[in-house]
């Protein structure tokens, strides 16, 4: 069966996923609404919320899993963008080449392993390619191992990995995948992505 997107413009969508994260007790700073309209207006972005059955009335369609991500320059100048460019400098090229950042995601506890999250990745890997960029990179922590595990199966290769000085929990692994044509007929998921209203 092919998984609902749902693809939102800035504003809306930025109130959807301030929404979506406080069902996440994995993320301890929840991001606000402001926070994601400051990050990424004036750049390249794409915001999808994946729907889903509730799971006591499967004609109620909610929003159970979420990806946010944005282009990502050499010449920025947030410091905190500024700061990653730095840290993968060592790792991927800039010069001539568009890189987007899959910056935030996830997926809901209770509709977890369904494949909402393949679905999410991989159509944002198609959005990116189409858009030419030629380079998707996250970042993660060592002590998220859905998410490293799910990465590994989407075939993101660790591109770097910072140790934290005493807590390797936290230490930082930076993982990237090239945006081929080729790659995308390679996709597991079949999706219908709308637009928000
Ligand atoms: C990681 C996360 C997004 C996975 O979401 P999901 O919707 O359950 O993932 P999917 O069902 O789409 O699975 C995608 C692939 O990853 C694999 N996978 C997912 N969770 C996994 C786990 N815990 N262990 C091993 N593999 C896993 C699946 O088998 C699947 O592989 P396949 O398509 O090749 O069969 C979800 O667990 C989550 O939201 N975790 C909390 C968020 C988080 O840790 N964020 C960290 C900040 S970076």
């Amino acid at each position: 069966m092919a998984h609902l997107i749902r693809q939102y413009s800035l504003e809306p969508g930025a109130v959807e996923i301030e929404y979506m994260e406080q069902y996440f007790d994995e993320f301890r700073r929840k991001k606000t609404a402001q926070e994601i309209i400051e990050r990424l207006n004036g750049r390249e972005h794409l915001i999808l919320i994946a729907l889903a059955s509730a799971q006591d009335d499967v004609d109620h369609m909610v929003p159970v899993a979420f990806k946010v991500g944005h282009e990502l320059q050499s010449s920025e100048t947030d410091p905190k963008l500024r700061d990653l460019v730095e840290r993968l400098s060592t790792c991927v090229c800039f010069t001539g080449r568009k890189v987007f950042y899959g910056w935030i995601g996830g997926t809901r506890k209770e509709w977890r392993g369904r494949g909402h999250y393949r679905a999410l990745t991989e159509q944002q890997e198609e959005w990116a390619e189409r858009r030419g960029f030629h380079e998707l990179v996250v970042k993660t922590k060592n002590r998220f191992y859905p998410m490293r595990a799910t990465l590994d199966h989407m075939h993101f290769d660790v591109v770097k990995f910072e140790p934290h000085a005493y807590d390797n929990g936290e230490s930082k692994v930076y993982m990237s995948k090239k945006l081929l044509p080729s790659m995308i007929d390679e996709h597991k998921t079949m999706r219908t992505v709308e637009e928000a209203a």
